[in-house]
């Protein structure tokens, strides 16, 4: 269950300042000491957060803290500027409604660093994303570099904000943020040029030379020492805490992120520069000869540097801090400046440069954090404006200031109040009237448009003839002096005539702050703001890519007479424009103070925060805050908090909870004025009441921690005793297990042991038998063995005695009957013996060799060349005589298998042999071609049906030729046909007849003796057919044509044989010609076949690839 706390829980002091009783001044600071001192730094006044400077960082703004106060009431937890930034931030996500944060306090007094913690928590607590995220970061960024060029050194502060800032931050539908728009304030130029003591100009001067690299530096060409700048304050250049060089690259590092270009930044950084330059500027009088002096510039150098910087002609520019130019109804009047004039002129132009580079910064950032997106935003409008300024000497500046604090106070009134009644309305509570102090007049005194003192000032300054602050005093004595808020020694209101406090020179306002004493000197000029046109169009023609865009008015087609709108018209009209903004939104207000004014911790000066409460009105904001209902409380969580304190109500109350509140409230028996019930909250009138039922609760609280305790300590006695007995019987249990399993132990190893011993004994006791009983068998065996061995011996011993003796007996007997035999034919044997042991010899040998012949026959082809070798040379005539009479015998074997087309193929061959054998290198590679004849299939072909019919004999061959054309040496394919009487060339495709030879006119065919496939058909001279001339063809059955050629003319009873004609040169009739066709060797270029060309009239040359 959620822990609900409420900001009552472990207060110090009083957590909201309504709650003080009884209410004083006295009581209000010692409140707000009593938290400072405790840390506590954030205190309400309702839902305004006063805020105290800690001077130190205080462990409250972790991310911790963050998730702490996240989606937290505001009046949960403690005070604290998140709880105000999360009220705001979801008020302004979930109920649609604009906000604006108010941030007031006087210099030093923490607001800066309030309104960066309220954009950090809110960066913190919205959505994320890539997109979302660099938005959050730019316009976290915008701060270093916007606090760089507008923020410097005070005396109150060191990082004092030299101008007003206002930022929209708008968001999405869902509450992410999509960008920003900033509007500065007035920025204190007069510090560009001249710092109080123990203050410093702006941080960037300082940065740029301590922490830009020196190649910068020379490009800027800037000195790093501070003491070479007339405008730098040396007695504070450095402030302890603060190091310029890393402030340095956070800006840049800020300026990249932000989103300027490398080259902006450098102009920029050339724009400061060039400020520093002026203000080393000097010049020196030079006299006229009308008297007059005339201003020259000192020593040209800087100016040079600072022309180079800005890119302005020199000349120009010496030229208008020496003359000012006055433009009046076409007339253009020269007059020349004197000394003090020229430095005035310089002067002007540093400080017109430096706020209008600052604002070009507002601008050009303000293009960078835009919101995208067209949508309607919500917006959280964060003021970080100047407080209230009172200083013992209070010029123009001090006025515009305290005048818009006199304006943020008006919107305070009228919207808290305004929030107030409203709420009563909307909670149909009775309104009662508060009295306050409207300072509506006071803003009337300085704004009005007719007898205003803003008004007048700007009269005063358009007025011709001589003005000065004396005769702005004046007017303002003259027309003010009834004004109940304004005071001068000199007023017609002669009340002030003796009042010493109030000089001559000076006029008193009383602000609803405090009175305030301002000396007139400077208003007019300051007012005035002038810039001598001269110095503007000077800086128009400026080669700079920022100057133009700066100095506008400089452009001389815009020459404009009328004068510029002055300082005060401008700042009114801009606070005008901000009041009306902050109207539309809702307001929440943090209220900074300042403990002391020594910058230091721990410290809190009674009179200096009594001031501020003062001025603030903080007492007044407390009253106003109590005159109705000094606490209020949604029914919820007050029924939630005090609900113990009726038995009804506790612990759950079933009912609606403004009923529940009801019966808790009559219970209590609180009397009815003292509270009321509105539609969502109950109204306390006063704290004392609240108190009580605080104090009822922590009676309460006491008793049913008491209770609870109670409950708890028996709760957990018996849970220990329980546990403790629980863990007795789990300790038994396992002691007991633990004694029997030792037991067990035990006699299980004795048994074990006596086991062994009983199994050992045993065993032995086998082991012996067995090995008696191995040694008996051992013994028998050997025995059986030696007893078989002596048997075996002894028969072996009987055998080969018996063998011994039957072998005797055969060759006994062989002898005897050798000796017989010999015996007997020893009278035959001498006579015969040696022819027939010869021919029984040689019969065997040949008996042999048939045997052997036999069984290495050669097999049955003819080209089979094996024979077996003969075993002796006497056989060499019988063997030649067989291996002859095989060959014969295995060629009549083949030879018998032939049938007859076969043997006609073969008797082709034979032919073919007869004639190309050794003759022409083409012939070994036909060998192995068989002979078809029809290459072409004439008969099945459909193509040369008609040309099989045309050749009424039978086609002995068709195959496509290559005839070469006479004329050129190409060739072209034919149809080439033998019959047995004609030879026929048809067309390959077609099939027509070309010509038709009968045999008889064929005399002779030439082929070379090359590897080609050329031939020439000669034809009889005179003969029809040889009209055109011999044909010169090529096949690749050169062979097989010429073969079947020379057949079919010796199978012709009537004819001549074909002569075949084989040489590499020989003659050919084409018509009239003879032309030579020669052989050479050499491959043609593209292929392997032979290519013919007609060298000339007289000769055709083959060239035939080298083998
Ligand atoms: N919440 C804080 N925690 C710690 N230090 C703080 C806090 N608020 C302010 N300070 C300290 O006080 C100094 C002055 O604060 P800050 O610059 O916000 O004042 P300011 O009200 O903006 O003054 P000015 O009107 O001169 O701009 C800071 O530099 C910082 O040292
Ligand atoms: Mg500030």
């Amino acid at each position: 269950m959620e822990v609900k706390t409420s900001l009552l829980d472990n207060m110090i002091g009083v957590g909201d300042m309504v709650l003080l009783e009884p209410l004083s001044e006295e009581s209000f600071i010692e409140n707000l000491r009593n938290r400072f001192d405790h840390n506590e730094i954030y205190t309400y006044i309702g839902s305004v957060v006063i805020s105290m400077n800690p001077y130190r960082s205080l462990p409250i703004f972790t991310p911790e803290k963050v998730e702490e106060y996240r989606n937290r009431n505001f009046y949960e937890l403690s005070p604290h500027i998140y709880a105000l930034a999360d009220e705001a931030y979801r008020s302004l996500r979930d109920q649609d409604k604009d906000q604006c944060i108010l941030i007031t306090g006087e210099s030093g007094a923490g607001k800066t660093e309030a309104s960066k913690l309220v954009m950090s928590y809110v960066a913190a607590v919205c959505g994320k994303g890539q997109e979302v995220n660099k938005v959050k970061e730019q316009l976290l960024q915008s701060n270093p570099v916007l606090e760089a060029f507008g923020n410097a050194k005070t005396v109150r502060n060191d990082n004092s904000s030299r101008f007003g800032k206002y930022m929209d931050i708008e968001f999405d539908f869902k509450g992410d943020p999509l960008g920003g728009v900033i509007s500065n304030y007035l920025l204190e130029k007069s510090r560009v040029v001249k710092q109080p003591r123990g203050e410093r100009n702006f941080h960037i001067f300082y940065q740029l030379l301590s922490g830009a690299s020196d190649d910068t530096l020379k490009k800027l060409k800037l000195d790093r020492d501070f003491s070479k700048y007339n405008y730098l304050s040396l007695d504070s250049a450095s402030v302890t805490g603060l190091d310029d060089a890393a402030c340095f690259r956070t800006v840049r590092n800020a300026m990249q992120i932000v989103g300027f270009m490398e080259d902006e930044v450098q102009s920029v950084l050339e724009l400061v520069a060039a400020v520093l330059k002026l203000g080393n500027i000097e010049f020196k009088p030079e006299s006229r000869v009308n008297g007059f002096d005339e201003s020259r510039v000192k020593d040209k150098n800087d100016l040079k540097e600072m022309c180079e910087l800005l890119g302005i002609e020199q000349s120009v520019l010496e030229r208008a801090f020496s003359y000012r130019t006055v433009e009046a109804k076409m007339e253009k009047v020269s007059t020349t400046l004197n000394v003090s004039q020229a430095y005035y002129a310089r002067d002007a132009l540093a400080k017109n440069l430096y706020s209008r580079l600052f604002s070009w910064l507002v601008t050009r950032i303000n293009e960078s954090i835009k919101a995208q997106a067209k949508t309607r935003h919500k917006v959280m409008g964060v003021l970080d404006i100047y407080g209230f300024e009172i200083f013992e000497e209070n010029s123009f500046e001090q006025f515009i200031i305290n005048y818009c604090n006199e304006k943020l106070q008006q919107i305070f009134i009228e919207l808290t109040l305004r929030e107030e009644q409203e709420e009563y309305i909307r909670e149909d509570i009775e309104w009662t009237n508060i009295e306050y102090f409207n300072n509506a007049v006071i803003c009337d005194l300085i704004e009005n448009n007719q007898n205003g003192i803003l008004a007048m000032l700007d009269e005063e300054c358009l007025r011709p003839g001589t003005v000065t602050d004396d005769t702005f005093l004046d007017k303002l004595n003259t027309i003010c002096a009834e004004h109940q808020h304004f005071e001068s020694r000199l007023s017609k209101n002669s009340k002030f005539l003796t009042d010493h406090s109030l000089p001559h020179s000076c006029f008193r306002i009383q602000h609803y702050a405090g009175k305030v004493l301002y000396r007139v000197e400077g208003f007019v000029d300051k007012n005035n703001d002038l810039l001598y046109r001269d110095l503007s169009q000077a800086m128009y023609k400026a080669n700079h890519s920022l100057m133009k865009q700066i100095f506008p008015e400089g452009n001389p087609a815009k020459v404009n007479l009328k004068r510029p709108p002055t300082a005060g018209f401008q700042f009114k009209a801009s606070v005008g424009t901000l009041m009306r903004n902050l109207l539309t939104k809702n307001p929440n207000y943090i209220r900074c103070i300042k403990p002391n004014d020594k910058k230091a911790a721990h410290i809190f000066t009674d009179t200096l925060v009594c001031h501020q409460v003062r001025y603030l009105g903080l007492m007044e904001n407390v009253r106003v805050r109590r005159a109705g209902y000094a606490f209020r409380q949604m029914y919820e969580p007050c029924l939630e908090r005090y609900k113990m304190l009726c038995k009804q109500t506790w612990p759950h109350w079933r009912g609606p909870t403004r009923e529940g509140v009801e019966v808790l409230m009559t219970d209590l028996q609180i009397s009815t004025e003292e509270f009321a019930y509105g539609r969502s909250k109950i109204f306390i009138r006063n704290p004392r009441t609240l108190f009580f039922l605080e104090e009822k609760r922590r009676g309460c609280l006491e008793n049913l921690a008491a209770l609870i305790q109670k409950i708890y300590r028996g709760w957990k006695c018996r849970k220990h005793f329980l546990l403790l007995k629980k863990s007795q019987v789990v300790v038994a249990a396992w002691y007991r297990r633990y004694a029997q399993q030792k037991k067990y132990q035990k006699i299980k190893s004795s048994t074990i042991v006596m086991q062994s011993f009983i199994r050992g004994w045993k065993a032995r006791k086998i082991l012996r038998e067995l090995k008696y009983q191995k040694r008996c068998k051992e013994a028998v065996t050997t025995i059986a063995a030696y007893w078989h061995g002596t048997q075996a011996r002894m028969e072996l011993r009987r055998l080969k005695q018996e063998a011994r003796n039957k072998h005797a007996v055969s060759v006994i007997w062989a002898f005897w009957q050798g000796t017989k035999v010999r015996r007997e034919y020893r009278k035959f044997f001498r006579a015969h013996a040696g022819r027939k042991i010869y021919d029984f010899t040689i019969q065997r040998i040949m008996q042999k060799y048939f045997l052997n012949l036999k069984k290495t026959m050669p097999s049955m082809s003819p080209i089979d060349k094996k024979w077996p070798a003969r075993p002796y040379q006497f056989m060499e005539g019988a063997n030649t005589e067989l291996r002859r009479i095989f060959y014969l015998w295995r060629c009549k074997k083949y030879r018998s298998q032939f049938t007859e087309d076969k043997k006609a193929v073969y008797e082709e061959k034979l032919e073919a042999s007869e004639i190309f054998k050794d003759k022409k290198a083409l012939y070994p590679s036909s060998v192995s071609q068989p002979f078809k004849g029809d290459y072409v299939e004439i008969n099945k072909n459909p193509k040369y049906q008609k040309l099989n019919s045309a050749v009424e004999e039978k086609v002995l061959l068709a195959d496509v030729v290559n005839k070469i054309n006479r004329a050129n040496g190409k060739g072209s394919s034919r149809i080439f046909l033998l019959t047995k009487n004609n030879f026929v060339l048809a067309d390959q495709k077609t099939g027509q007849v070309k010509a038709s030879v009968p045999l008889p006119d064929l005399t002779s065919v030439s082929v070379s003796t090359q590897n080609d496939g050329f031939f020439a058909l000669k034809l009889k001279e005179g003969s029809a057919s040889a009209a055109k001339g011999d044909f010169l063809l090529s096949s690749d059955h050169l062979i097989e044509i010429i073969t079947k050629l020379h057949r079919a003319g010796t199978a012709m009873a009537d004819r001549e044989q074909i002569n075949i004609n084989i040489s590499d040169e020989f003659l050919v009739q084409f018509k009239q010609d003879k032309v030579c066709v020669k052989f050479v060797q050499g491959g043609p270029k593209n292929g392997n076949s032979a290519a013919c060309k007609r060298k000339n009239n007289r000769l055709l040359e083959v060239s035939v690839p080298s083998p």
